[in-house]
């Protein structure tokens, strides 16, 4: 038996380092860990960090500087960084900070059971690119009962090669799971509660796994073996690349009734220059006819999107063109960023856009992006939604779910988590829904 100790994990960046941190922290279950909710009460720290744009990079940093005490206070402490960061900068970090016991990267996760027990002894670093499936090394063991949501990364790494993005250097090439061992992971999680599973993979409508029959499959394969088990009610699937949107998948979106009808698209940028620049290899009118595709099939789904602002070289009449391409699509949720220099990749050398020209653009976008988030949601309000219960809400008898659209809802009824409901939305607050079961 190994001795019991405690483990806090802090999560930054996308929901596959919420996916990754769940498997480590299971992982480092058989060394003795349980997780706990504070560094201070911790025998090891683990940083899952990020490094898509620069602030979240630093980030990093300052949090390890305010673990110094901690650390003097504590020699036996142990302080590891996996994660993105991990990845791109390996061996500086304990440069940097050299309190730092252990480097891990992303593919290298199946080893930290190894490396956590080398840790505090000698300063350990695994960046490797290893060919093994890590999460087939990292089984949860106990297997603890779960919330009705779960994330399953089905697919990981890119070989897209967009100007602007670390997500290849980090994650290194795009590689998909095969259709058994995530089938079996969903099995799982159905048995230990889960209701709804979101396939996770950076481009992971890209996914071809390779199927019980020796062939590849697609995403739309693996979601229509995954709509038959029993006892899982909904799928969703993030974040998908507009080229990989292929024809089997959209017709999947309308006829399986387990996928839910949102779809987060990313387009960066509806200036054609920019998307050439950006090397995106689509352009702004097969992203709009594409878009047109889906809703045919569709047509209550609702689109979400990822836009850069200020990207190298981005005029004002570009700024212009991606301003009307949402006016078109009009999105239902978006993710709108300052285009942030990434060392390494193409467009850092690139002339760069005055700060105060990406914060005024940024917020223009953000406040049309605004303005088309809530009439989607108000547009709500009358309609019959399924809603999956997560939790108790805020008021005395209040329950919180997310309805098929990924809107928040609140209800006042007798309900558990876990509970899915058809509910009658009746108002559109500034960040929720609110409602009344239906009948029958
Ligand atoms: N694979 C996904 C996106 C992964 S990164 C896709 O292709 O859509 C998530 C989002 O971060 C991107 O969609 C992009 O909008 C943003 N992003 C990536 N690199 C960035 C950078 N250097 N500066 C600002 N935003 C960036
Ligand atoms: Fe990054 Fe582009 Fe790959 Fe998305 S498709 S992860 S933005 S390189
Ligand atoms: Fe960040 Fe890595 Fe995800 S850079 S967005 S944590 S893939």
């Amino acid at each position: 038996m190994s001795t019991p100790r405690k483990l806090f994990i802090k999560t930054y960046g996308c929901q596959m380092n919420v996916y990754d941190s769940e498997r480590m922290a299971e992982a480092l279950g058989g060394s003795g860990y349980t997780e706990v909710g504070s560094p201070e009460e911790a025998d090891m720290i683990l940083l899952n960090t990020c490094h898509i744009r620069e602030k979240a990079a630093e980030k990093v940093y300052s949090e390890l500087g305010r673990y110094k005490d901690l650390k003097a206070a504590k020699p036996d402490l142990k302080i590891g960084v996996a994660g993105c960061v991990a990845q791109a900068e390996g061996e500086e970090i304990i440069r940097r900070q050299p309190m730092v016991d252990l480097v891990v990267g992303p593919q290298s996760y199946h080893r930290l059971p190894e490396m956590e027990a080398k840790a505090g002894t000698e300063k350990v670093v695994d960046t490797d690119f290893p060919e093994e499936d890590k999460f087939e090394r990292l089984k949860a063991r106990p297997k603890a009962k779960r919330g009705p949501t779960a994330f399953l990364t089905v697919q990981e790494g890119c070989d897209k090669f967009c100007a602007f993005c670390v997500v290849p250097y980090t994650r290194g090439a795009e590689v998909s799971r095969p259709v058994a061992r995530v089938l079996t992971e969903a099995r799982d999680l159905v048995e230990r509660g889960v209701r709804e599973i979101t396939l996770l993979g950076q481009n992971v409508n890209a996914y071809h796994g390779e199927g019980p029959d020796g062939r590849d499959w697609s995403l739309a394969g693996l979601i229509r073996e995954l709509a038959e088990i029993e006892g899982l009610e909904r799928i969703r699937f993030t974040t998908s690349h507009p080229n990989d949107m292929s024809d089997d998948l959209i017709a999947a979106h309308g006829e399986v009734g387990k996928l839910m009808p949102y779809l987060h698209l990313p387009v960066q940028s509806g200036s054609d220059r920019i998307l050439k620049r950006m090397n995106r290899s689509h352009d702004r009118d097969s992203y709009l006819r594409l878009i047109d595709r889906i809703r045919a099939a569709r047509p209550d789904i609702l689109i979400s999107g990822d836009f850069i602002v200020g990207f190298p070289e981005e005029t004002d009449a570009d700024f212009r063109d991606t301003m009307r391409l949402i006016e078109e699509v009009r999105y239902g949720q978006a993710f709108s960023f300052k285009y942030s220099t990434r060392p390494g990749t193409p467009a850092a050398e690139r002339e760069q856009v005055a700060e105060e020209v990406k914060s005024a653009r940024l917020q223009e976008l953000q406040a049309l992006i605004t303005r088309q988030q809530r009439a989607v949601q108000d547009a709500m309000v009358g309609q019959t939604v399924g809603v999956l219960i997560e939790r108790a809400g805020r008021m005395p008898g209040q329950m919180v779910g997310k309805s098929d659209h990924l809107h928040a809802v609140h209800l006042t009824a007798d309900l558990a988590p876990g509970d899915l409901v058809r509910v009658r939305i009746t108002e559109s607050g500034p960040n929720s829904l609110g409602g009344v079961l239906a009948r029958g």
